[in-house]
């Protein structure tokens, strides 16, 4: 895949620098070019980290882009400076995940122009959540901007931005999307993470005044031509007009059908696996041995470990393989301290976890009266079992907390911790322990 990676820099941002790169340099596909453009002298980046940038990156070019203008206006020089097919940008103080490019490789074909993509935030508190690729996305969608988002990460052709290049303003990234969308162009979906968000106290982003929002909204509104009483009313009215417009797939409805076609064909074609009995007594003997653990020390749970418990979640199985309940980690000791007193089963002792992982359900997937009163549960209970037996096989205490929360602490725990449209399922406090609780009812 022909892509290149731009970033702007400017007001001491160049201290990132080295770790951006350290980031793309770790992409198990590497973009062919990579620019930095520098703006105004206090961009921070010294010749000492240029070099270490340029001996971990060797594709990187640093220009420089003269004063500080506008983010508009900045990235336009930077993408002016990358000559490649794709162009994606990561700002600088942000990071890309090694499997991007991999993923956003898949939908390199003539009939995309845009590659919506999914990313964590990382915020200030050290939270994550990760931020999905709107469901649909047609022209109407993006036009009614308060409940639309594309992440600005999306690689798009430099073919679109050479067309309507990023507007003179400095907050581009909605007009960006506004034009894709009024162009009609083709997106296509990678819903895995591509670039980690990281959210600082006095990032561009978080500096605006409340005066400076409403500028920034009727700006926008402005821009896409209708006022904020008018947006929803224009949104019903422009859906209307769309023949079924450009719909961005339902993930979970794709999954839902792909399982039922499945079914429909069932086939059996693969070989049954042999266990020798030593692998089936390890199994027994991790499902005797597992227990709830609610003592924990202060040691923290290593990436390898928790990878291995993320890994455990995701391969459980899940009702029409939707996989819907996804688990949200916190880490911060003061989101633990706040769940310590929202959670009623956690009271006392779960703000002592080294982390606890919210089971959180994506409404979208459970579509029918039927089910959305105990499907999502059910799916969140499967994974939990897995993170329990990898806890257990990896040394790590985890104890299942249910999702009770008491009615008066209901709104500002949801407007806490779970994202719109999602339901809490449950929790598993994880950490590490010197010694085990007993057995319950041994
Ligand atoms: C659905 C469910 C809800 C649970 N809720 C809590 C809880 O809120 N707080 C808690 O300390 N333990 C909770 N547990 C852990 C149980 O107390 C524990 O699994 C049970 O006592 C058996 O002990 P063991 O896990 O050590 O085998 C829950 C377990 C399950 C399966």
């Amino acid at each position: 895949m022909d892509i290149g990676i731009f970033s702007i820099c400017y007001s001491g941002y160049g201290r990132f620098a080295l770790r951006w790169c350290e980031a793309i340099a770790r992409s198990a596909i590497q973009p062919t070019q990579v620019t930095i453009a520098l703006f105004g002298c206090e961009h921070g980046l010294t010749d000492e980290i240029s070099a270490k940038c340029k001996e971990v990156l060797p594709q990187l070019r640093i220009v420089h882009g003269g004063e500080r203008t506008n983010m508009g206006e900045m990235r336009n020089v930077a993408v002016g400076e990358t000559h490649t097919e794709w162009i994606q940008l990561v700002s600088i103080d942000d990071i890309l995940l090694p499997n991007a490019i991999r993923e956003f490789e898949k939908h390199d074909k003539e009939d995309v122009d845009v590659i919506a993509c999914a990313y964590i935030e990382e915020m200030i508190s050290g939270a994550e959540r990760i931020l999905e690729v709107p469901n649909t996305f047609d022209r109407a969608a993006i036009l009614n901007w308060r409940h639309y988002w594309l992440s600005p990460f999306s690689p798009f052709r430099r073919s679109l931005w050479e067309e309507r290049p990023y507007a003179d303003c400095e907050y581009p990234n909605y007009p960006f999307a506004f034009d894709l969308a009024r162009d009609g162009v083709k997106f296509a979906v990678v819903d895995e993470p591509c670039v980690r968000y990281i959210r600082r106290a006095r990032s561009h982003s978080k500096i605006k005044t409340k005066e400076e929002y409403s500028a920034i909204e009727e700006m926008l509104d402005e821009y896409t031509g209708i006022s904020k009483n008018d947006a929803i009313r224009y949104w019903q009215d422009e859906l209307k007009k769309l023949d079924g417009g450009k719909k961005m797939p339902d993930i979970y409805q794709e999954r839902y059908l792909k399982h039922q076609e499945a079914k429909k064909n069932r086939s059996a074609t693969e070989p049954r696996n042999e266990y020798s009995d030593k692998e089936i007594m390890t199994l027994f003997k991790i499902m005797h041995n597992r227990r709830s653990q609610r003592i924990f020390n202060d040691e923290v749970i290593d990436g390898d470990r928790m990878n291995g418990i993320m890994k455990a979640a995701a391969l459980a199985p899940s009702s029409c393989n939707r996989r819907a309940v996804r688990p949200q980690i916190i880490s911060t000791n003061k989101s633990k301290s706040e769940l310590e007193k929202f959670l009623v089963g956690g009271k006392g002792w779960i703000d002592k976890a080294n982390i606890i992982i919210l089971l959180l359900a994506d409404m979208l997937a459970y579509k029918s009266q039927n089910e959305v009163d105990f499907m999502l549960y059910l799916d969140a209970g499967f994974v939990a079992q897995n993170i329990y037996l990898a806890g257990e096989a990896l040394g790590v205490g985890a104890c299942f907390v249910n999702p009770n929360v008491r009615e008066e602490d209901m709104y500002e725990f949801s407007s806490l911790f779970i994202p719109k449209g999602h339901r809490f399922c449950g929790a598993l406090a994880l950490g590490c322990y010197d010694l085990r609780e007993a057995k319950s009812g041994e």
